[in-house]
């Protein structure tokens, strides 16, 4: 029994002592360029999938705001996601090139997640990744003005972005 204990004891330290190892010796590389091995990859992109879904159970939805409500919310996307996320029919944004992990194209986040869970992800953002929470920038009323439009992507022809684009002036420079 003492020296399974002691076996024990002894592995317990020297587990502790190689991770310490690792974060000391710099040998891990933190470079947004390096690309993660498919298992971790997956491990992560579950590991979201299942968090979003649980978090945002229990918030429900306001009743949608019509047309108004889209076009607060392409302003929103506007000036704040497109430097990340690309809009229909656009290039890459010169941005984005280096972010790891890339940020998701919209038009399918919007077919998949309901607007509860987009609403979490853009009040609370994506820890680890460039996914910033806007809770911090945004209101509450704001980020459902942006999920209305988010949930309008799939439907969205790059001509149509481009007509709101025309037809809804930049906000001022503040
Ligand atoms: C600085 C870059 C950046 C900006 C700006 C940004 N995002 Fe993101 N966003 C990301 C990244 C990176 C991810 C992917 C994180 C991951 O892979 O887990 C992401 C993920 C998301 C997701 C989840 C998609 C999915 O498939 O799970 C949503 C929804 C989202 N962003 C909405 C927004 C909205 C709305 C805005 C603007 C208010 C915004 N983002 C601004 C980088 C950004």
């Amino acid at each position: 029994m003492k020296t399974v204990l002691a076996t024990l004891v002894i592995g317990a330290l020297l587990a502790v002592l190689g991770a310490l190892g690792v974060v000391y010796s710099g040998l891990f590389n933190v470079a947004a360029t390096v690309e993660d091995a498919p298992l971790l990859r997956w491990a992560l992109v579950a590991t979201r999938e299942a968090s979003i879904k649980r978090h945002a159970r229990d918030i429900h939805a306001p009743p949608p705001g019509g047309v108004a409500q889209v076009e607060t919310g392409f302003r929103i996307y506007r000036e704040w996601c497109v430097m990340c996320h690309v809009p229909p029919g656009r290039p890459g944004p010169p941005m984005a090139k280096g972010l790891n992990p890339e940020a998701p194209d919209l038009v399918e986040a919007a077919e998949e997640m309901s607007p509860a869970e987009l609403f979490w992800v853009t009040r609370n953002g994506i820890r680890f990744t460039g996914m910033p929470a806007w809770a911090a920038t945004l209101s509450d009323a704001q980020m459902w003005d942006a999920v209305a439009f988010m949930k309008t992507l799939p439907q969205m022809k790059p001509a149509d972005y481009d007509a709101l684009e025309r037809r809804i002036p930049l906000a001022p420079q503040q």
